[in-house]
């Protein structure tokens, strides 16, 4: 017995002394996709999750690890899991992105995804990137430093807690998608949740027994880990009694900042430390609520979510379970953007540090995409407010429905795809961003870049009437967002207000409620990159583009072939996938 303790003992000591010396793992998971009925709301609801769960099982790795997450397709819908944030150097098949970069897994398939993290620190997550899968098919990816918590450029936290915000969705996906491809964006989920759970705010089981717990001790500090994996909102996230510091945004570090509100756009990550300083004897909600452009947007009912915040100090916690004692947080409005605008623009990298790259100076291309919806009327109406196509630069993107985009690339046959067509590198004529204007077409948008070129792009959201803010999500790299503002871009003024020295690192850049953004990347990826708005009813409708990256001039700048057991096309029938 006390031999074995004694093995044991030293296995254990090895494998700590081996995460200290950062020796890069092989992290390994099995994810099993299938569909279970969970209950929430008190109603059973047939949901496809991974291992049962949702929110799916954490990924947990350091800096300089290899991942192998093998997928066992048990669900009767076609399935990717795309590694949002991971920039997949040199790795585009693994990037995850259906139709994009792969088939998707089939029914009764499997498909490992091997990938290493590199350069990276921080939060990430993955998702499905099919149809609307990702509402219950996601879950947190969380990288550590390779040496340790000590290397945290910030005092280490005695605790780190995911928090990943998600919403309920009653409505069949399948269904859900379809509508959203029609241009019909008005459904809604029936409730947010925090970590999987609606909470109390709901009147079916709403008792503070349902709520996400997060127990705390006097005194000690909290890395939370915040993911908005939501299809369609905008959260504001505060908890009473207390103040956060930021300290990641999308898994790059920004200089800490201190507020008591945290603002996340879909597809956004937040890392930030929580003291445990309030009263211990108190209880503390924490609540997510949906932020949402005022009319004449339609309006839709509040989507809102909370949790507890308890002291293990807290006298008989156990007992109490009324809601009457719990501190409730006060919430901006949900018509309120401007809280949003200045979170975001508060934001700056923490330069200099080693993960951490110059912004590059000399810009090769220059971008000006116009985001948008344009009508989609049935009858050809001239306007219906009940068919939406979102678009860049007046084209909604389609994906091709044979061959992948990568595919094609990479066997030169590019023009085999129908609907290809390259995206104009600005509006087909400066309007004035207030009217809805049809779509001139819908088409697999593509914009190809050179190998190493600098690239600029200026997002321009409408400036008036009815429309939304529009998180940017570009897969396999990061951009720098260098400025954002309101009204309409104009290069006159807005170039001198960019951020050049330490401006925040992002893979999706929210650009604002009536405004722009201004983000920077260098294409030292080659491969196809899906760039897109993260919010589900944009993305599914087409406001998105897909950058073609092409080999440099060496071998460590060339996409090496797929691997040998990429899930293939034959026979493969995208309807039943998407539809
Ligand atoms: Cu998180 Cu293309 O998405």
């Amino acid at each position: 017995m006390a031999s074995m303790a004694v093995v044991v003992a030293l296995f254990v000591a090895a494998a700590l002394a081996a995460a200290g010396h950062g020796d890069a793992a092989l992290v390994e998971h099995t994810f099993v996709v299938s569909q279970v009925k969970l209950n929430r709301l008190c109603n059973d609801t047939l949901v496809t999750v991974v291992n049962g769960q949702f929110p799916g099982p954490t990924i947990e790795l350091n800096e300089g690890d290899s991942v192998a997450v093998h997928v066992i397709n048990k669900s009767p819908h076609g399935i990717t899991i795309h590694w949002h944030g991971v920039k997949m150097q040199l790795n585009c098949w693994a990037d995850g992105a259906a139709m994009i970069t792969q088939c998707p897994i089939q029914p009764n398939k499997n498909f490992t995804y091997r990938f290493d993290v590199v350069g990276q620190e921080g939060t990430l997550w993955w998702h499905a990137h099919v149809g609307s899968l990702r509402a219950s098919v996601h879950g947190a990816l969380i990288i550590r430093p390779r040496s340790g918590a000590s290397s945290y450029p910030f005092d280490k936290p005695d605790k780190e807690i995911p928090i990943v915000i998600g919403e309920w969705w009653e409505m069949d996906l399948g269904h859900l998608e379809k509508n959203l491809r029609n241009g019909y964006m008005f459904d809604l989920p029936r409730a947010a949740t925090i970590n999987g759970k609606p909470g109390d705010l709901y009147n079916c089981s709403g008792t503070v027994k349902d709520n996400n717990v997060v127990n705390v001790e006097h005194g000690k500090s909290y890395l939370l880990r915040i993911v908005n994996a939501g299809l369609e909102s905008e959260y504001y996230l505060k908890i009473a009694g207390h103040k956060f510091t930021v300290v990641a945004a999308d898994a790059n570090y920004v200089k800490p900042y201190t507020t008591d509100v945290i603002a996340i756009a879909p597809g956004e990550t937040i890392d930030a430390l929580l003291v445990a300083d309030a009263h211990p004897a108190g209880r503390y909600y924490m609540v997510v609520k949906a932020n949402q452009p005022p009319k004449p947007a339609i309006q839709f009912p509040l989507i809102i979510s909370r949790g507890v915040v308890q002291y293990s100090e807290c006298p008989g916690k156990e007992e109490h379970d009324t809601t009457s004692s719990i501190m409730v947080p006060e919430m901006p409005d949900r018509h309120d953007s401007d809280t949003s605008f200045y979170f975001h623009g508060n934001l700056t990298s923490l330069q200099p540090h080693p993960l951490l790259r110059p912004v590059p100076a000399n810009v090769h291309e220059h971008l000006f995409y116009a985001l948008d919806s344009g009508n989609l009327c049935p009858h050809g109406e001239s306007s219906c407010i009940n068919h939406l196509g979102p678009m860049i630069n007046n084209v909604s993107f389609r994906l091709p429905a044979t061959t992948p985009l990568l595919q094609a690339h990479y066997h030169g046959n590019m023009s085999s795809i129908s609907t290809l067509r390259e995206l104009p590198d600005r509006a087909p004529r400066m309007f004035n961003f207030t009217k809805m204007r049809k779509p001139t077409s819908r088409a697999t948008s593509v914009r190809r870049l050179r190998y190493n070129a600098t690239v600029e792009i200026v997002f321009q959201s409408p400036v008036l009437a009815d429309t939304y803010a529009n998180p940017m999500h570009l897969h396999g790299q990061d951009m720098f967002v260098l400025a954002q503002g309101l009204g309409r871009y104009d290069a006159e003024k807005d170039v001198a207000t960019y951020n050049l020295v330490d401006p925040p690192v992002r893979n999706t850049v929210l650009v604002p409620l009536f405004g722009w953004a201004v983000v920077r990347f260098v294409t030292k990826n080659p491969g196809v990159w899906f760039l897109h708005c993260h919010f589900e009813n944009h993305s599914s409708g087409g406001m998105a583009v897909a950058f073609v990256v092409e080999n440099g001039p060496t071998l460590d700048s060339t996409l090496p072939p797929p691997p040998e057991d990429l899930p293939s096309c034959y026979n493969y029938n995208s309807r039943v996938a998407y539809e």
